[in-house]
């Protein structure tokens, strides 16, 4: 296909305002599939994703169309993760890209990741298409929108497409906004070969398939490519496109957009990122931009039966193998015995890998409460990096403890702005900035520890704003906080995996909290079990949860054994979902009662 005639684009969207089912019409449209072959939402292709009705890993279709001016057109959509634990990812996908599908729900405006998606676009200077979804909705107000996308985006929104995806409005509309207005990929076939990773995954059959834009030259089976960053080389056995399933073909062109297999053997090799090229003939430069991705939020997974270890251990490898982003070591526990120290980019990767290892590989997990990385410096210089509240050192040998902070901006209606307000103020947020968007919208800005953010921020702010709030941030620096580690003691004992690490001026409230919370769900044993809240070694809460004998075979008549065992099964089965720890049964509610406190 001639270069001129190939074009390269995202959708990029807040969750929900409808990018999916717009890729699916095009699909539709172009006659990629024939309806019989579309399933509902045919890029997102993991049931959790269907199920969350987020994406999460991006994905890549090759339409072809038939212009207004006769020609054909090579169109390659590349889909985007909508969450914003995935912004390294969303990156990546719109530098495979000249252009992008901006779109906007009809009935409710731009939302958060909205503008962080399109400060991400403009930086890679793509060509911005506004498209306005759901004009269906009763409640749509595309007028409104438009003039937000020109009022906050500062985009020309006179000819934004209006679409319905679910009515099937605007999606030619769409397509031929495409073809005239996002340029052409430019490059040089005849240049040595560079091409940009943008997504990977692991295929049982022929290993590692990694997804790439051809910047300049040309990838054929039999070359020997090389890992610009990794160094790893290979030798490429096939290359192909998406249909969106994977159909080979003999070679993948400059401008074009397909996949490599080769011999690869871990997604670890194949960085998001990374520029392939030929390893006879190398191009000078990798392509710009490539970083690599750290973990932000980190928890401990144990399983439940601690025989499930290696269980647990193989399925963590076997989810890595698809996500490089996701870290696992070997960690112990006094309280919860072997398990893994886990690293995730941000929350709803953490909830999806958990989903994932309880659902696909039926495994009972205690998970702690999720932390962030703090760097410690102690009083002989050393400086720690701690992501496992229950690894601080002792007070005495700290000298000061930074932990990360983001910024945080919220969009809602301008009813809402007090209650923002006052949570943001109460999670130690710092007010930078605040914007009307029109008449009644408003976006707030906020410098926030990222621990804040990661215990229930995000439920908070749903909640006291009714729903209507929209939430991103990212990373900004680290800075010096009064924290301290606060202990929790079960029966005297400290219970290593529920200490966390709270700010000083919180930590009496929260201590007395932790503890009350604690009483309502360790359940009454045959003894009495004194629950302690502990800064280092002085006790600032105490709560006692009283022992009981819960009998269940009272209520049975003397003779009948069968029934007296299907009660006594009924409650082993109950208790499935605690640990032991020393002589107290623990929930795993427990674990996660720190996030519930207010
Ligand atoms: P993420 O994958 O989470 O980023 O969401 P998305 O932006 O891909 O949204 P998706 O396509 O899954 O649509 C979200 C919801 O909006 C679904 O319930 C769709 O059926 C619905 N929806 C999408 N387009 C339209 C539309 O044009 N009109 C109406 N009424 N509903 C729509």
């Amino acid at each position: 296909m001639n270069i001129k005639n190939i074009r390269n684009f995202s959708i990029i969207a807040h969750i929900d305002h409808g990018k999916s089912t717009i890729a699916d019409r095009l699909i539709e449209y172009t006659g990629t599939l024939s309806k019989r072959e579309m399933e509902a939402q045919v890029l997102d292709q993991m049931d959790l994703e269907r199920e969350r009705g987020i994406t999460i890993k991006a994905q890549a279709v090759r339409l072809e169309y038939v212009g207004k001016d006769g020609e054909t057109y090579q169109i390659n959509l590349i889909d985007t993760p909508g969450h914003v634990d995935f912004t390294y990812e969303v990156s990546r996908s719109l530098a495979a890209c000249e252009g992008a599908l901006l779109v906007v729900d009809a009935a409710q405006g731009i939302e958060a990741q909205t503008l962080a998606n399109v400060y991400l676009a403009l930086e890679h200077n793509l060509e911005i298409i506004p498209v306005v979804n759901k004009i269906d909705l009763p409640s749509a107000d595309p007028d409104k929108v438009k003039h937000e996308i020109e009022e906050v985006i500062g985009l020309d929104a006179s000819e934004a497409v209006l679409a319905s995806a679910k009515a099937g409005i605007g999606i030619k509309e769409i397509l031929d906004a495409i073809v005239e207005k996002v340029p052409a990929p430019t490059g040089d076939e005849n240049a040595p070969l560079s091409a940009l990773i943008f997504d990977s995954h692991f295929d049982a059959y022929k290993g590692v398939i990694a997804y790439v834009r051809v910047m300049n030259g040309k990838i054929k089976p039999g070359m020997k490519l090389r890992m610009m960053v990794t160094n790893k080389e290979f030798e490429v056995t096939e290359v192909g496109i998406f249909r969106p399933a994977l159909a080979n073909i003999g070679e993948l062109s400059t401008g074009e957009v397909g996949f490599v297999v080769g011999s690869i053997k871990n997604v670890k090799d194949v960085r998001v990122g990374d520029t392939i090229t030929d390893a006879l003939k190398p191009a000078k430069e990798p392509l710009p931009g490539y970083r690599g991705i750290n973990p932000m939020v980190y928890c401990g997974l144990y399983p439940m039966d601690s025989s499930d270890y290696d269980n647990l251990k193989d399925a963590l490898e076997k989810l890595q193998l698809n996500d490089a982003s996701l870290l696992f070591e070997p960690e112990t526990s006094i309280a919860l015995g072997f398990g893994f120290r886990c690293g995730f980019l941000g929350l709803l990767h953490m909830d999806v890998i958990q989903e994932r290892l309880e659902r696909e590989y039926n495994l009972g997990l205690i998970t702690t409460a999720p932390s962030v990385i703090y760097q410690v410096y102690k009083t002989n210089g050393e400086i720690l990096k701690i992501d496992n509240p229950a690894n601080l050192p002792p007070a005495t040998e700290i000298d000061h403890i930074d932990e990360p902070y983001v910024k945080a901006t919220v969009i809602v209606p301008n009813d809402f702005v007090g209650a923002v307000m006052e949570l943001s103020q109460e999670k130690r947020g710092e007010f930078k900035d605040m914007k009307y968007l029109d008449v009644d919208r408003v976006m707030i800005t906020y410098h926030i520890p990222l621990s804040e953010i990661i215990y229930d921020y995000f439920d908070r702010l749903k909640s006291s704003t009714r729903g209507y709030a929209s939430l991103d941030y990212e990373l900004t620096d680290y800075q010096t906080s009064i924290l301290v580690k606060l202990d929790i003691l079960l029966n005297g004992e400290p219970v290593d995996a529920l200490s966390v690490i709270v700010h000083k001026d919180k930590a009496a409230y929260r201590g007395r909290q932790l503890a009350e919370k604690l009483k309502g769900i360790i359940p009454k044993q045959m003894f009495e079990i004194p629950i302690q809240a502990a800064i280092g070694n002085k006790v600032i809460a105490r709560e006692t949860v009283k022992a009981m004998r819960k009998d269940v075979l009272a209520k049975c008549y003397g003779g009948d054994i069968s029934r007296k065992r299907k009660l006594l099964e009924k409650q082993k089965e109950g208790k499935k979902r605690m640990k032991s720890v020393g002589s107290v049964e623990i929930p795993q509610e427990a674990f996660m009662a720190i996030l519930k406190i207010d």
